[in-house]
């Protein structure tokens, strides 16, 4: 059984602490606990069957973000990301999260929209009608191309047909197929079986087929997550719990209402995401085109989230948003590493994934907004910043620690200054 993901101190172990309680967590094998702490990560061997022109692998740090608990089961959450504060972030908002019940997620079939585009069509609402009327055949027609997926109980679902009357190069029809790709991502999928109807489109519409490609605009493919916070667990510092609950309502407001702002919350959104889609080698471009686009669909570009108070004065926050990720195919199966994050989050099915990811995006949009909305972004950022820069003034073991402290104090975080406090202590010794 596993054990709590509530898990007090995570952060004062040792990274191979930390792998050890992960083995235990999720039973992890010896080469899959070696794949997450990067002894055993992705090889030249496997990079070169990935992409092409292959020099090396590139390292990004990869933490885990504790205490999440969703629908009653506790998860550990691979994030692979180069910034600060989002684990810390993530993991903290979990706990807010989980004094409330913990996340509570839902989610849509896995259905892709593959389109099509028709042009020449002298009637196209008549073309329309015939390619609707021929439905039966073209699906059928698309479910012949991978019989695998067919016996899994995906494929061919749909066809819708919209006429776009106007373009800079005349009226044209776009034909969706919508199509259910289980546990796969499926661009590869669902690209193969626009590619195999539109021979059929063409004859049928009598216009010319041009592009046959998915949309990452998968608005069938919705995930959600619920969040309630107690308000007695948003108090902290000089600031109650509902000063803080009614700071993030507002917050949240200043984002569904300009856009400037809706980009900067989404992107935190996403930083959460993102960490957790590169983690488990699903395709980061594709969610964040997802994303943003969903976020305009309006026409005006505003909040992937919202939040509000209850009758008791509790903070209540939802997310929605396009999430095709898979749990098959592509570098899901190839990736040691992203195989092992899989493994730990014990995921069944890709709809599993995609509302983990909801449910982490969530989180990190509380992090920021309580944040923001109270002291400020900066001191939870500037602990760790100081590392870096100790570091990249070189200063080395306890070194680091007592720069960082004096930067800090000092409140001067900068590479000058932690030169100097080297050079200090260096003459003082
Ligand atoms: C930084 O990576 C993300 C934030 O800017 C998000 C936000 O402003 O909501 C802190």
């Amino acid at each position: 059984m596993r054990q709590s993901s509530r898990l007090t101190g995570f952060y004062k172990l040792s990274a191979q602490e930390r792998i050890d309680l992960l083995q235990e967590f999720a039973d992890l094998t010896e080469e899959q606990a070696k794949a997450l702490s990067g002894a055993a990560g992705l090889g030249l061997t496997q990079a070169e069957h990935m992409i092409e022109n292959v020099v090396g692998v590139f390292g990004l740090p990869l933490g885990i973000a504790t205490n999440f608990l969703i629908n009653g089961r506790d998860y550990l959450i691979p994030m692979a990301i180069e910034e600060p504060s989002v684990v810390a972030g993530a993991s903290f908002a979990a706990r807010l999260v989980r004094d409330g019940g913990g996340f509570k997620t839902c989610s849509d079939e896995p259905l892709m929209i593959g389109q099509i585009q028709v042009l020449d069509v002298s009637d196209p609402w008549a073309a329309r009608f015939e390619l609707l009327a021929a439905k039966e055949r073209i699906l059928a027609l698309a479910n012949e191309q991978d019989p695998v997926i067919v016996k899994l109980g995906g494929g061919a679902r749909d066809l819708e047909v919209r006429v776009v009357e106007s373009s800079p190069v005349g009226p044209m029809l776009i034909v969706h197929l919508i199509y259910d790709a289980r546990d796969a991502m499926g661009a590869n999928t669902v690209n193969t079986a626009a590619e195999a109807v539109a021979p059929l489109v063409a004859e049928i519409s009598g216009g010319r087929t041009l592009l046959r490609i998915l949309s990452n605009l998968a608005d069938r493919r919705l995930a959600r997550a619920k969040g309630i916070i107690p308000v007695s667990s948003l108090e902290h510092g000089e600031f109650s719990g509902e000063e803080v609950a009614q700071g993030i309502v507002e917050a949240w407001a200043f984002a569904v209402a300009d856009r400037y702002r809706a980009a900067t919350h989404n992107k935190g959104i996403m930083n959460g995401i993102d960490a957790v889609v590169i983690a488990t080698g699903n395709d980061w471009r594709a969610i964040e085109a997802g994303a943003h686009s969903y976020a305009a669909r309006s026409g005006r570009y505003t909040s992937l989230s919202t939040w509000n108070l209850d009758r008791e004065g509790n903070l209540v926050g939802t997310l929605e948003l396009p999430l095709a990720v898979g749990i098959i195919g592509g570098a899901t199966r190839v990736h040691p590493a992203a195989k092992a994050a899989l493994k730990l989050l014990g995921v069944q099915t890709a709809r599993e994934l995609a509302e983990i990811l909801a449910a982490v995006g969530l989180a990190q949009n509380l992090a920021a907004l309580r944040a923001l909305a109270s002291e400020g972004i900066q001191r939870g950022h500037m602990k760790l910043h100081a590392r870096q820069v100790a570091i990249a003034a070189g200063a080395e073991g306890e070194m680091i620690d007592r720069v960082v402290r004096d930067m800090l104090d000092e409140k001067v975080v900068r590479l000058d200054r932690a030169e100097a406090i080297l050079n200090k202590s260096r003459d003082a010794s």
